[in-house]
């Protein structure tokens, strides 16, 4: 019997069953519950949250079924330099990764997991990335101390005894292991939000495909499936396999004829993907609807008839709560109307939540994210920069009615986008697959606060630079050999929402408006938009673009699109340092691709002076 009070899941799988006996007689919990993923479940982990002070109850009349927690100060985003890549071989890691020998690293695992449960309950929780059943979809199952990482874990993903009857009883799953790291000695008394934040242990082991996360609880440290499973693991698992597994969002574009369009688009942590994937079109696009599929992690297989089918591995969105609001993502709003989790946000007077942009008027009175009061005239923000929402991805109103379909849905195009205040376009597109793959290998982004101690600018290729869990050299090469694989391989755009001008201000105003560089998107996939040839690649002219419902003067339109030849020439300079670190295994494309960018902004073509000598400073 558990201290739920609740009968948990049951399962026949032997290998299922003498892991979570091995794993327990290290960890030496007082208690182990088996999660069947029911509502009563689920309300009872929550209600023994509320008792404990993890967790506050939210109004009920307005935001029903939901609640806020809030973290140690000391544990609030993802840990990049204590992610390990535990491979045998050190460059099969290579050289973006923190590599430990797995022999090293299981000895560190073995006396750091010794107990670290002891007074606490082990929850098993079985989860499938993916609707359940589908081809596509994977198992893993996660053994952890935290009743928080339960409960998301059940919006994250497909959770409980329906996930243990699909892995039936010789299923294979992905072995995931979690603790906070912080055991209670006889009588102790626990804290909210219990955490080890000075030995933090974030690894993978590429050939067991196993995952051990010790010493934070949260977001992508401790939701196992997210981060370490669906990207790392998985991205192991489709380099084998032929397929990509990426940190993108899925968006159906349907135009006034009804014609849907799914996109892929890659952008940071921090820099959009969430709004990008419930937009809503702005004014002058009577009749385009766009429809979300997913909003963080995308995976990609070649279908029979050679193009791309995408399936969001999700079934909850983790979004970033500041900068959310009616005016900017009415539908992620939406979302989290109710069954939501808010962490690290503030609370209002009347029991609900708020944070920075979630309304252009701040409350007179807040409770802040630590737990004090909290006043406009405060000096520090209400909510953390990376406070978060925890919601059903039913629960959005432009959910596609394909989200769930196990067999994807085609993509048309991929988008990359890092944040860039400088020098780099609105919206150019590839040449072709190679350039593409090119652009967004060499993709800059800078900091944000998804993810602590990160360097001001830093090259993220993909937007994976974080969450490859193999040499990147070798995974531009295998999206080099997915292109060669399809018999038309989907157009590939650069974008940029992040541009500043003189006074520090955004040019662009990003959001709904991004529809406008969408549909150029969209246009040219159907080999409707026209694009004029330029050193990086085919740029929209400002009338290539739909304005109905914006002013936007065409000036401020080409200072958005510039490029300034000797700072493009510096950047594909750079490009040169940035391959430097992958050494022999940089594909020989790169090398090619790399003087051809060289070549074309030296002479710069009379062509793309002539149509379009804004364009270039
Ligand atoms: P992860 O969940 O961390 O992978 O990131 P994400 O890409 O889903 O991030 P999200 O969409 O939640 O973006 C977070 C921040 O980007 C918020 O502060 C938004 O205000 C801001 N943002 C989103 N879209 C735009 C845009 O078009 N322009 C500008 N300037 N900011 C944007
Ligand atoms: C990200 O940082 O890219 C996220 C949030 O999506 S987390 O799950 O914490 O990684
Ligand atoms: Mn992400």
């Amino acid at each position: 019997m558990t201290k739920l009070g609740i009968r948990g899941g049951t399962t026949t799988n032997m290998k299922l069953l003498a892991w979570v006996d091995e794993i327990a007689k290290l960890c030496k919990p007082d208690s182990i519950h088996w999660c069947d993923g029911s509502q009563a479940e689920y309300d009872s982990l929550c209600q023994m949250m509320v008792e404990s002070g993890t967790m506050i109850r939210l109004n009920e009349a307005k935001r029903p079924n939901s609640y806020l927690c809030r973290s140690d100060p000391g544990d609030v985003a993802r840990v990049e330099d204590r992610t390990f890549i535990c491979s045998k071989n050190k460059d099969d890691a290579g050289p973006t990764n923190n590599w430990v020998d797995p022999r090293e690293m299981t000895a560190t695992l073995n006396k750091l997991f010794d107990g670290c449960m002891r007074g606490r309950t082990l929850y098993v929780v079985p989860f499938s990335m993916g609707p359940l059943g589908s081809h596509i979809a994977h198992i893993g199952v996660e053994l952890t101390d935290s009743p928080y990482v339960a409960v998301s874990m059940r919006i994250m993903a497909r959770m409980g005894q329906q996930v243990l009857e699909v892995l039936g009883a010789s299923g294979d799953f992905v072995p995931c292991i979690h603790s906070v790291g912080k055991p209670l000695a006889p009588g102790e008394k626990d804290v909210a939000w219990p955490c080890n934040p000075k030995n933090i242990y974030i690894s993978h082991f590429p050939e067991e495909r196993a995952i051990w996360s010790f010493g934070s609880g949260y977001g992508g440290n401790a939701l196992l499936g997210k981060k370490c499973l669906a990207l790392r693991i998985a991205s192991i698992m489709a380099r084998d396999e032929g397929w990509l597994a990426e940190h993108m969002l899925i968006v159906g574009v349907e135009d006034p004829q009804g014609r849907k369009t799914y996109v892929g688009a890659a952008f940071p942590s921090a820099c959009g993907k969430t709004n990008f994937a419930m937009m809503v079109p702005p004014k002058g696009f009577d009749g385009w609807k766009i429809w979300t599929v997913g909003d963080d992690i995308a995976w990609i297989k070649p279908g029979a008839d050679g193009r791309l089918y995408a399936i969001n591995p999700e079934a909850g969105f983790f979004g970033v709560a500041p900068g959310t609001g009616a005016s900017t993502n009415p539908n992620a709003i939406a979302a989290g109307r109710a069954n939501s989790i808010f962490t690290n946000v503030a609370l209002t007077d009347e029991g609900d939540v708020w944070w920075e942009g979630l309304t252009d008027e701040k409350p007179a009175h807040l409770i802040d994210w630590k737990g004090r009061d909290w006043t406009p005239d405060s000096s520090e923000p209400a909510a953390h920069p990376n406070s978060r929402f925890t919601c059903p991805v039913g629960q959005c109103p432009t959910v596609d009615p394909d989200y769930e379909n196990p067999n994807g849905v085609p993509i048309s195009a991929f988008i990359f986008g890092g944040r860039v205040s400088k020098n780099m376009p609105l919206v150019f597109q590839a040449f072709n697959w190679a350039h593409g793959v090119y652009l967004a290998a060499t993709m800059g982004s800078e900091a944000t606060a998804a993810a602590v101690g990160q360097a001001a600018m830093r090259r993220d290729p993909m937007a994976m630079l974080p969450f490859c869990g193999y040499n990147m050299a070798d995974y531009f090469s295998h999206w080099l050999s997915i292109g060669r694989k399809l018999s038309n391989p989907p157009p590939i755009f650069r974008v940029n929402w992040f541009r500043k001008d003189a006074n520090g201000k955004f040019i662009w105003p990003g959001f709904g408006e991004n529809m406008r560089v969408l549909k150029w998107i969209v246009d040219r996939v159907h080999g409707r938009g026209y694009g004029v040839e330029s050193p990086l690649g085919f740029m929209p002219r400002q009338e290539d673009l739909e304005w109905k419902g914006l002013s936007f003067p065409a000036s401020k339109f080409y200072e958005l699109m510039a490029v300034d030849r000797d700072s493009a020439t510096a950047e594909a300079r750079s490009h040169e340092e940035h391959f430097e670190k992958f050494f022999d295994r940089l594909p020989k494309e790169f090398i090619y691709e790399r003087e051809l960018l060289r070549s074309r902004l030296w002479r710069s073509p009379d062509v793309w002076e002539l149509a379009h000598d804004e364009l270039i400073s």
